[in-house]
C-alpha cells in the first residue's frame, strides 16, 4: 500500500489529483499541500512512503534534495505539464525516482509506480546500438538472443528497439503481430513521457519487451529522427539495457542512435573476403569520437571455428580488439526462428548460446577483460 502525500501549487489541480489517488487500489492519501514549506514542515507526522512532487517552474533538483533530506525513505515521482528529456535526468539524478506528466488516471499512477520503482531508472540505462556496415551482420539474431540472456541473468528490464526501418524483422523473430509499431511511437511522442510510451513495447517473455519496426517500408518517412531520438531517451528510463536495432550503413538513423548510446556494436558476418574491410572503414567513422575505445567494440557473427584463435586473427587483421565471435549455427538459428523462440533458450548448452552468453557476462560486468561503464 502507498501512503502518498500530494504537494501540488495549483489548487484545481490538487484537487483533481486528490481524486485520482483517492480512487486508485493500492493507493492511499495521507496527506496534501499547496505549499511546499508546509509539506516539509508538516508532513511527516503521517509517514509518506510515496511523495507525488510537482516540479513545474520550481528548481526541482534542490527541491528534490530538501524533500529526500526531510523524508529518506519515501520515493519521489516528479509531476509536470510535459515531458523533458533533460529534466527528466536532472531529477533523476537528484534522486527522485521518475516523472509523470499531470493530470494522470489512476491506472497511468499505477503504471507509474511499478514502471519507475520496480524497474531501472535513466541513471542506469545502458543503451547498445548494433550497428552493421552493411546487411545481413547477423545482428538481429544476436539482438534477439543477447537480450533473452541478458534478462535471465540479470532479472533486470530489457527492452528492444527495432529502428531497422527498412527490413525491421524483429517482430518476425519473435513472432509478434505488433499492435503499435515505432511508426506509431513516433507519431505521438510528443504527447508521450516514459510511462505512457511503455504499452508501445510489446513483451516477449518475461523482462523482455520490444518496439517492432514498420509493418510497411514506406511508412519509415513517419519516423524523424528528432522523435526517434525522444523515443530513444524516453526509453532509457524504462529499461536497465536498451538494444537497439539500426539499419545497416551510416544514416541519419544509426548515427542519431550511436550517439546516444553507451557502447556501439559493430557487427559483421563473415561471409566474402570483405568483412574486415568493411570493419575498418566502419571504425575510421567511428574514430572522431574522443572515446571511441571504449564506446565502440567489433563483433564477428558465422565464424568458424569460434575459437580464440580465431578470435585473434580477426583482430590482427583489423588491427583493433574483437569483442565477441558468434558461431555459424545456421540450423539452430533458422529452427529458433521457425518456432518463434530463442536459440539461447532451446540449446542452452548450443556455441551460439554459449557465445551470446559471455558477451552478456562482459556487458554486465560478470566478465572480467573489459570494464564497463554505467553512463
Ligand atoms: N551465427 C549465425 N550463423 C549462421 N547463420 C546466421 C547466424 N546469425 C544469423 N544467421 C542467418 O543470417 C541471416 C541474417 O541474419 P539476421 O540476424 O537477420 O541479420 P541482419 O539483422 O544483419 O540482417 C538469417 O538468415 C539468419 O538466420
Ligand atoms: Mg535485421
Amino acid at each position: 500500500m502507498y501512503r502518498v502525500m500530494l504537494v501540488e501549487r495549483n489548487r484545481l489541480m490538487l484537487e483533481k489529483l486528490t481524486q485520482v489517488v483517492q480512487g486508485t487500489n493500492g493507493f492511499e492519501l495521507v496527506a496534501r499541500y499547496q505549499s511546499v514549506s508546509d509539506a516539509l514542515g508538516q508532513g511527516t507526522i503521517f509517514n509518506p512512503n510515496l511523495i507525488l512532487l510537482d516540479i513545474e517552474e520550481q528548481n526541482s533538483v534542490a527541491l528534490i534534495a530538501d524533500f529526500l533530506k526531510v523524508y529518506p525513505k519515501a520515493s519521489i515521482l516528479c509531476m509536470g505539464e510535459k515531458w523533458k528529456a533533460e529534466s527528466a535526468s536532472h531529477i533523476v539524478q537528484a534522486g527522485a525516482r521518475g516523472y509523470i506528466i499531470k493530470p494522470f488516471t489512476g491506472v497511468e499512477l499505477q503504471e507509474a509506480v511499478d514502471t519507475f520503482l520496480k524497474l531501472g531508472t535513466e541513471a542506469g540505462c545502458e543503451t547498445l546500438v548494433f550497428f552493421s556496415p552493411k546487411g545481413k551482420s547477423g545482428k538481429t539474431t544476436l539482438i534477439a538472443n543477447l537480450a533473452t540472456a541478458l534478462a535471465r541473468k540479470t532479472h533486470e528490464q530489457v527492452g528492444i528497439i527495432d529502428a531497422d526501418l527498412q527490413f525491421g524483422d524483429m517482430s518476425v523473430f519473435f513472432n509478434l503481430a505488433p499492435k503499435t509499431t515505432i511508426v506509431e511511437a513516433a507519431r505521438d511522442v510528443k504527447f508521450l513521457s516514459p510511462v505512457t510510451l511503455h504499452p508501445y513495447f510489446m513483451p516477449v517473455m518475461q523482462n523482455v519487451s520490444v518496439l517492432c519496426g514498420t509493418a510497411t517500408p514506406n511508412l519509415i518517412d513517419k519516423v524523424s529522427i528528432r522523435r526517434f531520438e525522444s523515443i530513444i531517451s524516453m526509453s532509457r528510463s524504462l529499461f536497465r539495457y536498451l538494444l537497439i536495432d539500426v539499419p545497416p550503413g551510416f544514416n541519419p538513423t544509426s548515427i542519431a542512435a550511436a550517439e546516444q548510446s553507451s557502447t556501439t556494436f559493430l557487427v559483421s558476418m563473415i561471409n566474402d573476403a570483405y568483412e574486415i574491410d568493411h570493419m575498418k572503414r566502419a571504425l575510421e567513422i567511428f574514430q572522431d569520437w574522443e572515446d571511441y575505445q571504449e564506446r565502440v567494440k567489433a563483433i564477428f557473427t558465422r565464424v568458424e571455428p569460434c575459437n580464440s584463435q580465431s578470435q585473434q586473427e580477426l583482430a590482427r587483421k583489423l588491427g583493433y580488439p574483437v569483442t565477441a565471435i558468434i558461431p555459424n549455427e545456421y540450423s539452430i538459428v533458422s529452427d529458433a526462428a521457425d518456432n518463434g523462440k530463442m536459440a539461447t533458450d532451446i540449446r542452452p548448452d548450443s556455441p551460439l548460446a554459449q557465445s551470446v552468453d559471455r558477451l552478456a557476462d562482459e556487458i554486465t560486468g560478470r566478465g572480467h577483460r573489459i570494464r564497463w561503464s554505467v553512463s
